[in-house]
């Protein structure tokens, strides 16, 4: 097994893409947290994919909330072996009728959301001297 007790941070892993990823790191080995918004999937993936994952309700485009998951990480299992920023958001429009709102929704997930949570790790992994973000 590749990731033998690696600890992961995988954002967006309650649905699609993410959900995919926890399924094979556990598969690997690792101890996955399923990072995401959405607190229904959330738990049941956590559920489905047994005592290896946990689910930790988090806004990755809120600065707070990305610093209390890094914070229940740490406190849970002491490390932060890997970081996957996988939430993403489409707010499809036609570019001549897609509003500030709709883009800037966008920007603020898909892009603050991988500053904040890579700026969040990145300490971690420093002090430890190792970790890989993706
Ligand atoms: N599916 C594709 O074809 C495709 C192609 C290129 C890139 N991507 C990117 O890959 C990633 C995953 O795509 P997917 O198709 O699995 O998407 P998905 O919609 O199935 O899953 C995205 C997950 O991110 C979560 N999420 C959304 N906003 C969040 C937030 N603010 N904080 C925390 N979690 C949040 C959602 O709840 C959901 O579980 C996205 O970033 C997407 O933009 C997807």
């Amino acid at each position: 097994m590749r990731l033998n007790n690696k600890v992961a941070i995988i954002t967006g892993a309650a649905n699609g893409i993410g959900y995919a990823a926890a399924e094979r790191f556990i598969e690997e080995g690792a101890v996955v947290f399923i990072a995401d918004y959405d607190n229904d999937a959330g738990n049941a993936v956590a559920q489905h994919l047994g005592e290896k994952a946990t689910f930790i309700q988090v806004d990755v485009a809120n600065r707070e909330s990305v610093k209390q998951l890094v914070a229940t990480v740490i406190e849970q299992v002491g490390c932060i072996d890997i970081l996957v920023n996988n939430a993403g958001i489409t707010r499809d429009a036609m570019l001549t009728k897609m509003t500030e709102d709709q883009f800037q929704q966008v920007l603020d997930v898909n892009l603050t959301g991988v500053f904040h949570c890579t700026q969040e790790v990145i300490p971690h992994m420093v002090a430890a001297g190792s970790g890989k973000n993706y």
